[in-house]
């Protein structure tokens, strides 16, 4: 076993783990936050999509250890982002998809708005083609890529608008 301190949405966490702990399974219950999924534990999906130090990552692809003396956001964690802009406990990204239709089961949803919240950071006006390539390592079962694009879309001019 291993001690890890991993700093979660602002909170610091500390645990004795396996070594072969995956970082997608610390997150969901070593901290008990479920909002990130597991869906093929082998990097192809983006179920389990959070921001580590800032950059996106596949958390099923790092070991727990890996990820000692790191801050991580989960999906939980955007309720804390942009306090300006939350309407209503909601972000504008996930305010965004929830009027614009972006998610139908929402399993990939949570990896989906992490992964805006990181793309309108670095490039707040994306143009579609920009936001496909983005989206490329978060895939939708549901296959409701269309709205997805579009929500991102209203996402930046929510953002943009401070609304
Ligand atoms: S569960 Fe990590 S990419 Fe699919
Ligand atoms: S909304 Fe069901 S997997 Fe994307």
């Amino acid at each position: 076993m291993q001690l890890v301190n991993i700093t979660i949405n602002g909170k610091a966490f500390e645990h004795e783990v396996e070594p072969r702990l995956l970082l997608v399974h610390y997150i969901r219950e070593k901290a008990q936050l479920t909002g990130t999924h597991v869906g093929c534990d082998t990097g192809n999906c983006g179920a389990c999509t959070v921001v580590y130090n800032g950059k996106l990552i596949k958390s099923c692809l790092m070991l727990a250890v890996q990820a000692d003396g790191s801050e991580i956001l989960t999906i939980e964690g955007m309720s804390q982002q942009d306090p300006e802009k939350q309407k209503n406990g909601l972000h504008p990204i996930q305010d965004a998809f929830l009027e614009k239709f972006g998610f139908q089961c929402g399993y990939c949803t949570p990896g989906m708005v992490l992964n805006t919240h990181t793309l309108l950071k670095s490039n707040p006006n994306p143009s579609e083609h920009e936001i496909r390539e983005a989206l490329e390592g978060n895939l939708c079962m549901c296959t409701g890529y269309q709205q997805i694009i579009e929500s991102i879309q209203y996402a930046a001019e929510k953002m943009k608008a401070g609304k």
